[in-house]
């Protein structure tokens, strides 16, 4: 693959209010889904799609994040004395060697547009790739970041991960309205940020992946504040539009919303079904709680 997209941003600053009070102290980003937190599932698509530099846009209360993908000394001197060495390895791994992450603060809360701008200094004037870490998506091998950016490569333009969503949801999401299509790839005529049912031009919705040019940078630098009063990504890629050939692709996986109760739960029952130190306990638990019915269920999701 062709090494083009060399940076992620991962916007980590907001307060997760759909999931107080267990994001009163703790970023919501740092929810586990199993054994890993929200943010580290993020971070291993980027660096399986190619990236070697994470950019995290935080807050004051987000240290967590920060200490998690440090090093930590003194877990690590305890477990190599106690001779762990698999515990020692996960912990190590937390992100290859060769990867750097950077910290930018967003000093107002001021929306997703507002953060992806304050990591331009760090950007500078290459692509690069926006992960929404609420937004986790299980794609088996073919890691999703890594599918938009062979879209990339090929046609060296701006890259929307999208999904269809429900007609009555589309009041959640950035909108496109696709224009010519080919395979998975359509060329986006609009863009819209949370529109009514009833005036969404389609329901194929932005879901947390997108892979932009730097041009972008300038049309947030002017933009006025859009929905909810924030200054909204949606709105600089509609400008981008004019200027830029901008694509959805429709990608390959299961999304799963953990920024709400239901898709968390969703994500943690399928991705401990999946896990292979715990699926087959898993599965008995849940055969002799609710009966063959529940087999029936596993594996209806895992085919
Ligand atoms: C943000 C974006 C929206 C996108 C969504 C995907 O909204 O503004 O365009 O569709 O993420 O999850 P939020 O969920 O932060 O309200």
């Amino acid at each position: 693959m062709d090494k083009i997209i060399r940076k992620a941003v991962f916007p980590v600053a907001g307060l997760g209010t759909r999931f107080l009070p267990a994001t009163k102290a703790n970023p919501k980003e740092m929810l586990t889904v199993v054994d890993k937190p929200l943010i580290q599932y993020a971070a291993e698509e980027a660096v399986n799609a190619g990236i070697d530099e994470l950019i995290f846009v935080t807050s004051s209360s987000k240290r967590a994040i920060e200490d998690h993908f440090d090093k930590n000394y003194e877990l690590e001197s305890e477990l190599e004395k106690k001779g762990k060495n698999e515990l020692l390895k996960i912990v190590r791994e937390v992100v290859p060697a060769n990867v750097t992450c950077v910290y930018v603060r967003q000093p107002e809360a001021l929306g997703l547009g507002h953060a992806v701008l304050c990591a331009r200094p760090v950007v500078g004037e290459e692509p690069f790739a926006v992960i929404l870490a609420d937004d986790l998506i299980n794609s088996g091998g073919n890691c999703v970041l890594a599918q938009m950016a062979s879209a990339y490569n090929q046609y060296h333009a701006s890259v929307l991960g999208v999904e269809e969503v429900p007609a009555e949801e589309t009041d959640k999401y950035g909108i496109v309205d696709p224009g010519k299509t080919d395979g998975r790839v359509s060329l986006v005529q609009s863009i819209v940020e949370k529109p009514a049912p009833e005036v969404a031009r389609s329901n194929l919705a932005v879901v947390g992946r997108y892979i932009l040019t730097p041009t972008i940078f300038n049309y947030l630098e002017k933009i006025p504040r859009g929905a909810g009063g924030e200054i909204q990504l949606t709105d600089a890629i509609e400008q981008l539009l004019l200027e830029e050939k901008v694509l959805a692709y429709r990608f390959e996986g299961k999304r799963y919303d953990c920024g709400s109760k239901l898709g968390y739960l969703q994500a943690t029952v399928e991705y401990a079904l999946q896990h292979p130190e715990l699926r087959d306990d898993f599965l008995e638990y849940l055969v002799t709680e609710f009966g063959q019915g529940a087999k029936k269920l596993v594996q209806a999701i895992n085919h």
